[in-house]
């Protein structure tokens, strides 16, 4: 079958979306001509009403997919959910499976986007370069308060060693870091390369940067806690890409208050759906931990951008149309983890 013209009659919802959505994913329908209808708002209980003949709705890390939401698209005639990002953790695949629709996701977009900026996150904590940036802009020139720290020789931990953690710890080597590493999984490969493998409680122990690149589940949530945090060395710098859930964001609030945390940049936030891909700079935020990790030197936030490549918003945009197309062509998708249910 040709893929010119063959899905026309298919809807395709998308929530959440932004333009650089409508930009990326009408740019590469031009193969698929899929009927796109783009939302501007998140997917909840309340708006999946807005949905008018769609077969498959598209969803992004924020919108909510639970039990009450995935009714209501059996009740529509949805049957495809399709992310178009890795984490799956807001959808109940419980649920998908019982109302009988298909869920898959984008597994591996750009690894090195988020590894990048997760080593873009330690360089700005460490070398102040927002801060320099600054400065300089009015013509303070001076260096006290920019002190950093040699990279090279420090011991990075990473949490996950997926596609991303992978990637990071490449990145890591190549700057001259010893790296230690925690999975379910050990990667053979990545001990060749240098990267040591390790118990929990020895990259809590020994690093001087941890880096955060395991899912979010009931194994990991709030791996980042008082206990965790109690074990770590002093001036520890936390950085988290992954989801807001790994750490327990009261806890590492005092653990900066204690000066134990000497750094922490986040990408993610446990809290960030009511915040995060929004201007809401004439707004009263009503979240008193954002606002307090905001107010903090030695933390830095930047508004989950850590995927926000060129290169990722096209594989996101072909991977998602294709994950779809596999669907409704053979009921399948070749790339397993690509397929949830
Ligand atoms: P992946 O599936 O390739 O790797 C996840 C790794 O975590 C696997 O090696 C797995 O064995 C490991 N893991 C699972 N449970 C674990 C546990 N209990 N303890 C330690 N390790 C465990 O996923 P990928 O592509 O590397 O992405 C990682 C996470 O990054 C995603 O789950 C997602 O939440 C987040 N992410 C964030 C983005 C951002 O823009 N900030 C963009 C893309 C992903």
């Amino acid at each position: 079958m040709s893929a010119i013209n063959s899905f026309e009659s298919h809807k395709i919802a998308f929530f959440s979306t932004q333009p650089y959505d409508r930009t990326f994913f009408n740019k590469y329908n031009k193969e698929f001509k899929f009927n796109l209808d783009f939302y501007e708002t998140q997917l909840n209980p309340q708006t999946v009403v807005l949905i008018e003949n769609a077969s498959i709705v598209c969803v992004f890390v924020n919108d909510i997919v639970n039990e009450q939401v995935i009714k209501q698209l059996g009740e529509k005639n949805i049957k495809i959910i399709a992310l178009r990002c890795a984490g799956f953790n807001n959808v109940d695949l419980e649920a998908a499976k019982k109302y009988g629709i298909k869920v898959c996701r984008v597994p591996a977009y750009s690894p090195q986007a988020v590894a990048e900026h997760a080593m873009a996150m330690i360089l700005t904590l460490n070398r102040k370069t927002h801060k320099a940036y600054n400065r300089v802009r009015e013509q303070n020139f001076a260096l006290n308060g920019l002190l950093g720290f040699d990279l090279f020789g420090k011991t990075i931990g990473i949490i996950g060693t997926g596609n991303i953690g992978k990637a990071f710890a490449k990145i890591a080597l190549g700057f001259g870091c010893k790296v230690l590493a925690y999975d379910i999984v050990t990667n053979n490969e990545m001990i060749k390369d240098g990267v040591s493998f390790v118990g929990l409680e020895e990259i809590f122990n020994s690093s001087d940067i941890i880096s955060l690149h395991c899912p979010l589940n009931d194994q990991t949530k709030h791996v980042i806690n008082t206990t965790s945090i109690s074990f770590m060395k002093e001036n520890v710098m936390i950085i988290n890409t992954s989801r807001g859930g790994l750490i327990e964001t009261s806890s590492v609030i005092d653990g900066l208050k204690e000066g134990k945390i000497g750094y922490l940049g986040i990408d993610v936030y446990e809290q960030e759906e009511k915040l995060f891909f929004r201007d809401l700079s004439e707004d009263i935020i009503q979240d008193d931990n954002i606002q307090r990790l905001m107010s903090f030197p030695n933390v830095l936030v930047t508004a989950h951008q850590a995927f926000f490549t060129n290169e990722a918003l096209t594989q996101i945009a072909l991977v998602t149309f294709n994950n779809i197309k596999s669907l409704l062509e053979e009921n399948d998708i070749e790339n397993k983890a690509a397929l949830l249910v």
